[in-house]
């Protein structure tokens, strides 16, 4: 099978390409990625002699390359992973989001309706349906309700998609995961942060109490989930992929910590971000219904990507800002 893998050199996006070219020894991939902050190489090094793998570095918001890229490559699938992806980053300068998340997707649908590529599959995030702090896990009809600038550009991409479906029908598939966690995600995120600190023995903040709850799902199974997905899903469905694993955030520190033999002492607690949901929930039956279920359990998970932040220092020490061990609010900071 051929994937144009848009937004593959990131953290997911990368992960997936390892799952595909480590399974199906004739697949073909490119990967097409701006390599912003977030997007790099090495994410992929260990894939770099593959033969099934290429890289294009380039925006998905650039008509004329995708297109021609498109062209010359015919792709069985694109599967969109790009965007811009850090809702505090979202809340200081939200323009990029709105570039990548929202024009991009149109851009990725637009060259696929008028090459007829036969699928597309856009990666969208359980954030699309809002908070639900105090009501039912989301199904995939439920109301979209984003907080964030970095939520809204991610429905309104849902919304092209859905457009696109019903108006041409163009083939796409919406996947939504849950907050995905593992190897290679960038150290702004929260669970490398968390290891991170913990490692350098520096204060871990948590925002507000902590008492936001978050559904955790490990990356490889969702690389699994998503190969399931693009066999198996029905075109014009939108898919749930839960981690079926909810968690406080304060209970992620502190398993952490002790995983890690460091004290509860290093956790402080800082100014809440403004608009924080409280709850993401999703409900999973359709992906149930495909034969998927997660593989890794939680702890394992955790364990698995503890090592791995340990023994791959090369691969996020430099990425660390000056300012990287700081406790301010990173909302007002950039
Ligand atoms: N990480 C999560 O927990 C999570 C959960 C649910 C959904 N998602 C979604 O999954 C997708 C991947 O998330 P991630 O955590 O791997 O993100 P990431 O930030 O690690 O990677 C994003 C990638 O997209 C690339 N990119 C950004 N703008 C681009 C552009 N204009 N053109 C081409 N490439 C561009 C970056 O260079 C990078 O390689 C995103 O769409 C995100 O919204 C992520």
């Amino acid at each position: 099978m051929r994937f144009l893998v848009t937004g593959g050199a990131g953290f997911m996006g990368s992960n997936f390409v390892r799952y595909i070219l480590t399974k199906y020894n004739d697949s073909m991939i490119i990967v097409y990625d701006k390599l912003t902050y977030a997007g790099r190489l090495e994410n992929l090094h260990d894939m770099k002699n593959n033969p099934g793998l290429k890289f294009v570095k380039a925006d998905i918001c650039d008509e004329e390359k995708l297109m021609k890229v498109v062209k010359e490559f015919q792709p069985d699938v694109i599967v969109n992973f790009a965007a811009e992806t850090h809702v505090d980053r979202s809340i200081n300068e939200p323009a990029p989001f709105l570039k990548t998340n929202v024009y991009g997707v149109f851009n990725i649908l637009e060259t696929a309706r008028r090459l007829e590529v036969p699928l597309v599959v856009h990666i969208s995030t359980d954030e699309v349906y809002g908070d639900l702090w105090g009501k039912e896990p989301a199904d995939e009809e439920a109301p979209f309700k984003p907080s964030s600038p970095y939520s809204a550009s991610k429905a309104s991409g849902d919304l092209l998609c859905q457009a696109y479906w019903r108006t041409y029908r163009l083939p796409v598939i919406i996947v939504r995961p849950s907050n995905n966690y593992g190897p290679y995600q960038y150290p702004e995120k929260f669970i490398p942060k968390i290891i991170i600190r913990a490692l350098h023995d520096k204060p871990i903040p948590i925002y507000g109490r902590g008492e936001q709850v978050r559904d955790w799902l490990y990356v490889e199974d969702f690389a699994e989930a998503l190969d399931i997905v693009i066999n198996k899903g029905s075109k014009g469905e939108a898919y749930n992929m839960p981690g079926f694993n909810e968690r406080k955030n304060l209970e992620v520190v502190e398993t952490i910590l002790k995983l890690m033999g460091k004290p509860l002492t290093l956790i402080k607690h800082v100014e809440d971000r403004p608009g924080h949901d409280r709850k993401y929930a999703m409900k999973g039956d359709k992906i149930l219904a495909l034969g998927w279920k997660p593989k890794t359990p939680w702890i394992k998970g955790l364990e698995k990507t503890i090592k791995w932040y340990i023994e791959n220092e090369w691969w996020w020490k430099p990425l660390l800002s000056d300012d990287y061990f700081r406790l301010d609010t990173p909302w007002k900071k950039r």
